[in-house]
């Protein structure tokens, strides 16, 4: 049986942004090109930096009969194995300016918070970590093993949040958040500019090849945000922007359905876990709103299959380990594919090349296991 017609790839909802109108300068005052630049030739000057590989999915490219299907593999990014190494590490060093005396502090579901936990290391900083009652001692021995001080908290991500800010403002810790409010702009926005390296080290890799199309995870919206930010600073052509989210917390979807900032009550935690966000962040929504072309949700019912098939080299020559927040790229292209009407829409056709994030590896090494195992 081919890959796209077996009993997977369902989608929950498809929209459209009546608002679309991509202004490459207006993105690139949200993000200024400086700030990109510098996130680039900073990190790419660190001692374990090295361009992780740009894949070609052939094997899917040429089932659903388009020119090419490029994914950036993030399971290689520093031994951090997510793309998040890039913007929390980055912002410690960026807000710290050499001071070795600050603590850094941050509330995390996993990834940034590791990021963070690194970033400090590197640097010989004291780190405090804050995580809800939900995340798995796997994610917090992780950054334990990095020698940040972990502290849980009883209720959910926002609780640790809340707890974050406020015993960093009784101790004086430097918080290092990737989520925006109000009057926190700067490390947010640092955070997103070292994201961006990924879509410098895309340009130089795909040689060239013009990329049509490119499909983006969204949790807060800021690896979207930080990605568009980064067509906008290096892409002559700008490609079809879709958003891909998990059905039960689709706040980008609901956000661009309105065009204002919209809040989603989260019933039930998704699999993809750092996906799973109520509300989109200040500073990619600035960016998302008017940039976004679609939006795609997902119920989480083919993650764990399609994770094996990209274990199994059924998408390309090369077996890929891909976690849960890599999975629905894929998804949500081959659903795409498969229904005529979107297909149209997107013009997904022959002369077509995607791009996906594999934003994660085995990050969280038992769940990986499980998954793939089902
Ligand atoms: C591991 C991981 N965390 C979080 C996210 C979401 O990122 P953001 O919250 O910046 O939208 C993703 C991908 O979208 C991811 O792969």
């Amino acid at each position: 049986m081919s890959i796209a017609s077996s009993q997977m790839w369902k989608y929950s909802s498809f929209i459209e942004n009546k608002n679309y109108s991509f202004d490459k300068e207006e993105i690139l005052k949200i993000i200024t090109k400086n700030q990109i630049d510098e996130a680039y030739l900073t990190i790419s000057k660190w001692e374990s930096y090295s361009t992780t590989p740009l894949l070609k999915l052939n094997k899917l490219s040429e089932e659903l009969n388009l020119n090419s299907i490029f994914y950036k593999d993030e399971s290689k990014r520093f031994d951090l194995k997510s793309f998040k190494a890039l913007g929390g590490a980055y912002a410690v060093e960026k807000v710290t300016k050499g001071n070795k005396d600050i603590t850094v502090s941050t509330a995390t579901a996993g990834n940034h918070g590791r990021s963070v936990a690194w970033g400090a290391k590197r640097l010989g900083l004291k780190c405090k970590i804050f995580i809800s009652e939900y995340v798995s001692n796997a994610r917090g021995k992780a950054m334990q093993a990095l020698g940040a001080d972990v502290v849980k908290v009883k209720g959910n991500y926002e609780k640790s949040l809340e707890e974050c800010i406020k015993q960093s403002k009784e101790n004086n810790w430097q918080i290092v958040q990737d989520v925006a409010w109000d009057n926190y702009i700067l490390v947010p926005t640092l955070t997103m500019a070292g994201y961006s390296v990924m879509m410098k080290e895309i340009v130089d890799q795909i040689n060239n090849d013009e990329i049509t199309h490119i499909f983006l995870q969204a949790g807060v919206g800021g690896m979207a945000g930080a990605m568009v930010a980064g067509a906008a600073r290096y892409l002559k052509k700008i490609p079809k922007i879709i958003v891909v989210e998990p059905d039960s917390a689709a706040c980008v979807m609901e956000s661009i359905k309105i065009g204002k900032l919209e809040k989603v009550n989260i019933i039930r935690e998704s699999l993809m876990g750092g996906m799973s966000c109520g509300e989109p962040s200040l500073v990619p929504w600035q960016i998302l709103k008017k940039s976004v072309n679609n939006c795609i949700s997902l119920p989480d019912d083919d993650i764990g299959k399609a994770m094996k098939m990209f274990a199994n080299a059924s998408f390309s020559n090369e077996k890929i380990v891909a976690g849960e927040n890599s999975a629905p790229g894929v998804i949500s292209l081959v659903a795409s594919c498969n229904d005529a009407n979107i297909k149209k829409k997107l013009n997904l056709n022959q002369n077509s090349n995607v791009l996906l994030i594999g934003c994660e590896g085995d990050t969280d090494q038992e769940m990986y296991q499980k998954l793939i195992k089902q």
